[in-house]
């Protein structure tokens, strides 16, 4: 089904200029980019993102790697979303990324890991709503 998935172009990939290289690859993919933003990240708005990991050692340094930097964030849409961006931004870390993905290609790091994406459709549908109202998406 057609679904949507959110995405954020991290810290250290706006940094070296690569959202457009980032933004083929996900529109090679099949996915449509229908809203998009650069921000910088509030140091609560990254807090609340990740409040999932907030007992992980590394998360303070995720929040403040978060907002070191603009960050741009998307709704991306497409036939099976979730799963198809997951595919295209290869593993969480670099060294373990398939040949081709957006992580294998720009990723620095596991911190620095150039993009983030929803896990799950009802996580997609919470991160969407964290950044974007409705008349932002233009589908
Ligand atoms: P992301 O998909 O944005 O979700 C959580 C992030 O935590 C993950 O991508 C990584 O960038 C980051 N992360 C996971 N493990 C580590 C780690 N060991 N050290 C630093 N950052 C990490």
């Amino acid at each position: 089904a057609i679904e949507r998935t959110f995405s954020i172009i991290k810290p250290d990939a706006t940094k070296r200029n690569l959202t457009g290289a980032i933004n083929a690859v996900f529109e090679k993919a099949g996915l449509r980019i229908v809203a998009q933003k650069r921000i910088r990240m509030t140091k609560e708005q990254a807090e609340t993102f990740y409040a999932v990991h907030k007992d992980r050692p590394f998360f303070g340094e995720l929040v403040e790697f978060m907002i070191s930097e603009p960050v741009v964030v998307q709704v991306l849409e497409g036939e099976n979303a979730v799963a198809r961006h997951r595919e295209v931004m290869g593993a969480t870390n670099p060294a373990n990324a398939a040949e081709g993905t957006v992580r294998k290609l720009y990723a620095l790091s596991i911190g620095e890991n150039s993009v983030h994406g929803s896990d799950a459709p009802e996580t997609a549908k919470q991160e969407i709503a964290q950044f974007f109202s409705g008349n932002e998406i233009v589908g």
